[in-house]
C-alpha cells in the first residue's frame, strides 16, 4: 500500500473523450436474444460513429465480460474483429466482477500514462439473459470419453453409466465460490450486522426509482444511451432502460417478500439490483491526443484504488475499502467531492458502505484513522438513479457510473465525482474524475 498514482506521467494525462451505453433492459425481456458480444460491438460501432474518430487511431480495446461466452473468451478481440475497428487494433479483455469495466477503464488509463497506447476504448457487456450452461462433470467426462472412442459400441458405453441427474444442466449461480454464499445472502448478513432495516432499504430503493425516472425526463439519458436494434431482423429496438418504475412506492416495495431469507429476510426484488441485458463503452486518450485531434475532454482522471476484504466477512464492503485509497492518492476528502456514483448491488449494500464511511469506529478498527471518511448527502449520491433502478448488466455498470458523472463534470464545468463498487470475492473499486 501507500503507492502512488500521479494523474500525471511525464506530462501524460488521460481524459475522458466520450461514452455511450444501450438501454439496459431486465433479463429476458427487449435484449434477450442478443449477446454481450452483440451488445458490444452495437455500442462501440455507434460510439466511434458518433465520435467521428477515425478507427484506424484507436491503439487498444480493453473491454470485459463477468460471465463468459467460452466460444468467445477474449471479448475484446472479438470486439474489434466484429464492430467498424482494423484488425490491426490491440485488444484484451479483463475480469474483476462487477467493477470488471472500472478495471478495464483504469488498465487502459494505465497504458496511456505509461505511453503504451494513445486513444483506448474500454469497457464491458453483460447478457445476463444468455448464460453458458453447463453439464455436470460426469457427463462431460462421457463426452469426452465417447470423443475418443474409436468405435460407435465404445462410444455408446461410454454413456452408459450416465443417471439422469448427470444430465440436468447446471446454470452459473452468482455464488462466490470461495464461501458458497450468494450475493443476495451476503447482502443479508451485512443488513444484520449493520442494523440496516427493511424500512431504510426500501426508502433506499424507492429514491434510486425516483432520481432513475426523473433523469431520464430531464434527458440526462438521451445522448448517453443508445438505440438498440435488435438483430437479426432488427425489427425490436431497445431505445430506454425498462427498469426504472414512475409507479413503485413505499407501499409497493413493503408489500415485496423477501428473496434470500424468506422467513426473517429484508431483501426482496425491489431493493436489489436486477438480472440485466446491457453494454457501455468509453473514449478515453491521452490529454495532448485529445487537444490535438479537437476533442474536448468531459473529464480527467485523478486517482484510483482497488481493496480486498475476506469475502467470509462482510464482502460487499468494497467501496469503504477502496474510496480511502483513491481519495489519499488524489490528495482529497469525501468532503472535497461534488458527487459521488456508489454502485447498488443491493440498498442494504449502499447503507452499510454509507454507514461504515461515517462511522468513526469503523475508520479506527478497519482504517487505521482518527476520523471518519465522512457523510455523503443525498443530493451529492447516485444523482441520476443507480443500479436498482437502471439495472446492472455486471461488467458494463463501472462504464456506465463513469460515463454519467464524467457528462455531469461537464455539464457543471467543474468539479470531483467518485465512482466506486464493490465486486465479487470481496473487491472494492474506487475511481476519482475531475473537470
Ligand atoms: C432479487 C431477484 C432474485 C429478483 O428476481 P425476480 O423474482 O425475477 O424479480 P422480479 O423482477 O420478477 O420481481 C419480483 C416481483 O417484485 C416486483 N417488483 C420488483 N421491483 C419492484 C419495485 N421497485 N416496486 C414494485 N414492485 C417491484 C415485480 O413486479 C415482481 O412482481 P410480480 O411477481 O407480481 O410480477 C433477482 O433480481 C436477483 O437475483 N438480483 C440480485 C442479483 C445479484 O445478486 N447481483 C449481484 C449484485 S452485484
Amino acid at each position: 500500500m501507500g503507492a502512488t498514482n500521479p494523474a500525471s506521467v511525464d506530462g501524460r494525462r488521460v481524459v475522458v473523450v466520450d461514452g455511450l451505453r444501450t438501454p439496459f433492459t431486465k433479463a429476458g425481456t427487449d435484449l434477450r436474444d442478443v449477446t454481450a458480444l452483440e451488445l458490444a460491438a452495437g455500442v462501440v460501432t455507434e460510439l466511434l460513429q458518433r465520435s467521428g474518430l477515425e478507427p484506424a487511431r484507436v491503439d487498444r480495446v480493453v473491454y470485459g465480460t463477468v460471465i463468459h461466452d467460452v466460444k468467445a473468451p477474449n471479448i475484446a478481440r472479438e470486439l474489434v474483429l466484429t464492430c467498424d475497428l482494423p484488425e490491426s487494433v490491440d485488444a484484451y479483455s479483463v475480469t474483476r466482477a462487477c467493477a470488471t469495466s472500472t478495471q478495464a477503464f483504469v488498465s487502459g488509463a494505465q497504458a496511456i500514462l505509461l505511453g503504451d497506447a494513445e486513444i483506448v476504448i474500454t469497457g464491458g457487456a453483460e447478457s445476463m439473459s444468455k448464460i453458458p450452461v453447463l453439464y455436470s462433470e460426469r457427463f462431460v467426462e462421457a463426452l469426452m470419453e465417447a470423443n475418443s472412442a474409436k468405435d460407435l459400441p465404445s462410444k455408446v458405453k461410454a454413456f452408459s453409466a450416465l443417471r439422469p441427474k448427470d444430465l440436468a444442466p447446471q446454470p452459473p449461480a452468482i455464488a462466490e465460490r470461495s464461501t458458497g454464499e450468494t450475493m443476495g445472502e451476503s447482502a443479508e448478513k451485512m443488513a444484520r450486522m449493520n442494523g440496516i432495516s427493511r424500512e431504510e432499504q426500501d426508502e433506499f430503493a424507492l429514491r434510486s426509482h425516483q432520481k432513475a425516472v426523473e433523469a431520464w425526463e430531464k434527458g440526462i439519458y438521451d445522448d448517453e444511451v443508445m438505440h438498440f436494434h435488435v438483430p437479426p431482423a432488427f425489427e425490436i429496438t431497445a431505445a430506454r432502460d425498462n427498469i426504472p418504475r414512475p409507479d413503485t412506492s413505499l407501499e409497493k416495495l413493503a408489500a415485496l417478500r423477501p428473496v434470500f431469507d424468506r422467513r426473517y429476510g429484508t431483501i426482496t426484488a425491489g431493493n436489489s439490483s436486477p438480472l440485466t441485458d446491457g453494454a457501455s463503452a468509453l473514449l478515453v486518450m491521452e490529454e495532448k491526443t485529445a487537444e490535438r485531434l479537437g476533442y474536448e475532454p468531459l473529464a480527467y482522471l485523478r486517482s484510483w484504488g482497488f481493496a480486498a476484504l475476506d469475502p467470509n466477512w462482510q464482502l460487499l464492503m468494497g467501496p469503504f475499502f477502496a474510496t480511502p485509497i483513491a481519495l489519499d492518492r488524489a490528495g482529497l476528502t469525501l468532503d472535497d467531492l461534488d458527487l459521488v456514483d456508489i454502485h447498488e448491488a443491493f440498498a442494504a449494500q449502499v447503507l452499510s458502505n454509507l454507514r461504515a464511511f461515517a462511522s468513526a469506529e469503523w475508520a479506527q478498527r478497519h482504517l487505521g484513522r482518527d476520523e471518519p471518511l465522512g457523510e455523503i448527502p443525498d443530493e451529492k449520491l447516485n444523482i441520476y438513479g443507480g443500479s436498482i433502478s437502471l439495472g446492472h448488466p455486471f461488467a458494463a455498470t463501472g462504464a456506465r457510473q463513469i460515463l454519467t458523472m464524467a457528462r455531469e463534470l461537464a455539464r457543471r464545468d467543474r468539479g470531483k465525482a467518485l465512482i466506486t463498487q464493490c465486486a465479487a470475492g470481496g473487491l472494492g473499486a474506487a475511481v476519482v474524475l475531475e473537470r
